[in-house]
């Protein structure tokens, strides 16, 4: 369990396409030179060359919390998912955890995308055994770990199966088995259940709900489905199109496991949905898949 803070973090990207070095930003951008951050985040959202993502992005994520991001495609939920993670640099500001600032990726941090990313060359043991290969684990206590992770997700009897002998349900939960493996402090997910079926999805999202209850690890979920963010969440970040900016926090506070078709769900998924339509009335968001 960690605790995460984004301070005063803005990002944007140059038009050409190119990232920005983590390892040569890191080193250069110090907030404490930029000391009108207004003017700043003018000039970059002004800049011809830059395009600005995010613009004044301040959360605070406690330890064991369940925060989902939530909003239109575009919107730049996996630009502050990738900082959080180390993956990228913030143009200006800060993110820190545990009080110390993030410098690039860690292994006390997993990240678990769309894509699976696993080995197709390594069977569903030997995937799950990965991380812990990494860290230097020996085999016995590696097959140990992963048997119970395996466990964890139900997939015990495929262990010599082959990612592409899986079904993408499957996949997905040999990855967060995977994930779970090294026990990491905290899970950041980027929308790691957009390639499957809806009956698959509502499936990992009860699943995923089941495996914290053990273990209350610190989850940063990115997701631009409504009724998943309120499922899953302790608190549901909704962040505006337009500008690069979190519009609203709402805390959900049903108790777990929830039910969607419940009138406090109900009234919740409503308040979200006024929250979208009002800037869609504005015509500056518009909500699509
Ligand atoms: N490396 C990059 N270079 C240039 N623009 C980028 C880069 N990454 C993301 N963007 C732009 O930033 C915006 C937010 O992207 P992203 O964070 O992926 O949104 P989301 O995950 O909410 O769909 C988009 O307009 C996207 O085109
Ligand atoms: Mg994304």
């Amino acid at each position: 369990m960690s605790k995460i803070e984004v301070k005063k973090v803005y990002k944007s990207f140059f038009n050409s396409g190119d990232t920005v070095d983590i390892a040569d930003t890191a080193d250069t951008v110090d907030i404490a030179d930029t000391a009108d951050i207004a003017d700043t985040a003018g000039y970059l959202s002004a800049d011809e060359k830059s395009i600005s993502v995010l613009e004044d992005i301040n959360l605070k994520i406690n330890e064991g919390e369940f925060v989902c991001l939530l909003g239109p495609s575009g919107c730049g939920k996996s630009t502050l998912l990738h900082l959080m993670a180390g993956f990228d640099a913030p143009t200006l500001g800060e993110i820190m955890i545990d009080d110390a600032p993030v410098k690039g990726p860690n292994s006390k941090y997993i990240t678990i995308f769309q894509n699976y990313g696993l080995f197709p060359w390594r069977n569903v043991l030997r995937n799950v055994e990965y991380g812990l290969e990494i860290k230097g684990v020996n085999k016995e206590d590696r097959v140990e770990v992963a048997k119970k992770q395996l466990k964890t997700v139900n997939l015990w009897q495929f262990r010599d199966r082959f990612p592409v002998e899986l079904s993408g349900g499957m996949k997905q939960r040999v990855n967060l088995a995977r994930a779970l493996a090294v026990d990491p402090e905290v899970i950041f997910m980027d929308e790691p259940f957009g390639a499957l079926d809806a009956i698959t999805r509502i499936k990992m999202q009860e699943e995923i709900i089941k495996i914290r209850g053990n273990n209350n690890k610190t989850i940063v979920f990115v997701t631009h489905e409504i009724d998943e963010a309120i499922f899953l969440a302790d608190r549901v970040i909704i962040m505006s199109a337009d500008q690069g900016k979190i519009q609203k926090e709402i805390k959900v506070k049903l108790v777990r496991p929830r039910d969607r078709t419940n009138p406090d769900f109900i009234k919740i998924r409503d308040e979200v949905y006024k929250e979208l339509k009002l800037s869609e009335e504005t015509g500056m968001l518009q909500y699509y898949i």
